[in-house]
């Protein structure tokens, strides 16, 4: 197959796929240059930090496949990608603990001012009388979206004694009673934020999720209390959390993973707070998870490049899945 991998994968992926197909990488590539390499594309691998709209399909008429090697799709044209019966494959799996972990490292981070402290340590100042520390046991953990990687979050809470609350978007006595048998108490989103701690966002940005946590919703939050973003920036409205911790609001602190601008030279405004921990989208980035969705591209580009040897792709072989 003719294949380009627009974004950073795993780099044995590439090794395995480039020995036996036609293999572009175009990591980083301006848009004119990404057009001007779909030309005669059939396959196309991609994260997120690109946006695979309506021009960039058109400019690859002989695209068949396309593997969202990761969760999120809010940065592709999915109409465009139906109406074309472009077979789109996700990998949402593997990317899940790597994001629950370091969702676990800024709340780490934020509670016992890790960032802040090593900055005046390394000032020469010993702040060990001045810093400020709190436990995640015994607390209470909100989750906002409890699919594969919030339901991950609940366990490794749980691993640290916490409490575990948490919200869905469809929440009826039957989840209710699967998440009870987790040990994970399904309440309101105004309730998930009255309550907890800690409250970490794991849902993806749509038209129903944009802006979901605005003003009203941090002045539901506890006084002192730590909020994680590993979703999406659009999901927390960035400023009103940054009026709320600028002016000593609720919450206490924030974990960002994701921001409304990302890239290279875009600076979040809350980088400049230094109750803020600001990370460049790296959730699902470890050797690990990455090693993991490296196999299965390679597995779903073997399976593509088979059934094309096998005959023309046929519309009802399309699918999204
Ligand atoms: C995802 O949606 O899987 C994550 O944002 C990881 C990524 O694509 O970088």
């Amino acid at each position: 197959m003719r294949i380009l991998i627009a974004s950073k994968i795993d780099p044995d992926a590439i090794a395995t796929l480039s020995a036996r197909h036609d293999v572009v990488t175009a990591i980083g590539a301006a848009r004119p240059e990404l057009e001007r390499l779909m030309v005669d594309r059939e396959a196309l691998v991609f994260r997120s930090g690109l946006d695979i709209d309506r021009a960039l399909l058109d400019a690859a008429p002989q695209l068949t496949t396309i593997v969202r090697a990761g969760s999120g799709l809010d940065n592709l044209d999915l109409a465009a990608v139906q109406a074309r019966g472009i077979h789109l494959q996700r990998i949402p799996g593997p990317g899940a603990r790597a994001v629950a972990e370091l969702t676990f490292a800024l709340f780490l981070g934020l509670a016992r001012q890790v960032l802040i402290v090593d900055q005046q340590l390394r000032t020469g100042h010993w702040a060990k009388n001045e810093v400020v520390g709190w436990n995640l046991g015994g607390k209470t953990l909100g989750i906002v979206g409890l699919g594969s990687i919030g339901s991950t979050v609940a366990r490794l809470g749980q691993g640290w004694d916490m409490r575990v609350v948490g919200c869905v978007d469809h929440p009826s006595p039957e989840r209710t009673a699967k998440f009870a048998a987790r040990d994970i108490e399904l309440l309101t989103l105004e309730e998930v934020l009255e309550q907890s701690d800690f409250v970490s966002v794991h849902v993806p940005l749509g038209p129903d999720t944009r802006g979901l946590i605005g003003r009203a919703e941090l002045a539901r939050m506890k006084p002192r209390s730590f909020l994680v973003n590993i979703a999406r920036g659009g999901v927390v409205d960035e400023a009103a959390l940054l009026e709320a911790l600028t002016n000593g609001e609720r919450p206490t602190g924030a974990g960002l993973d994701v921001h409304v601008a990302e890239g290279e030279g875009k600076i979040s405004p809350l980088a400049e707070l230094p109750n803020v921990i600001v990370t460049p989208h790296i959730g699902a980035t470890t050797v690990d998870a990455q090693r993991e969705i490296g196999v299965e591209i390679v597995s779903i580009i073997e399976d593509r490049a088979r059934s094309a040897s096998e005959g023309p792709m046929s519309k009802d072989k399309a699918a999204v899945r």
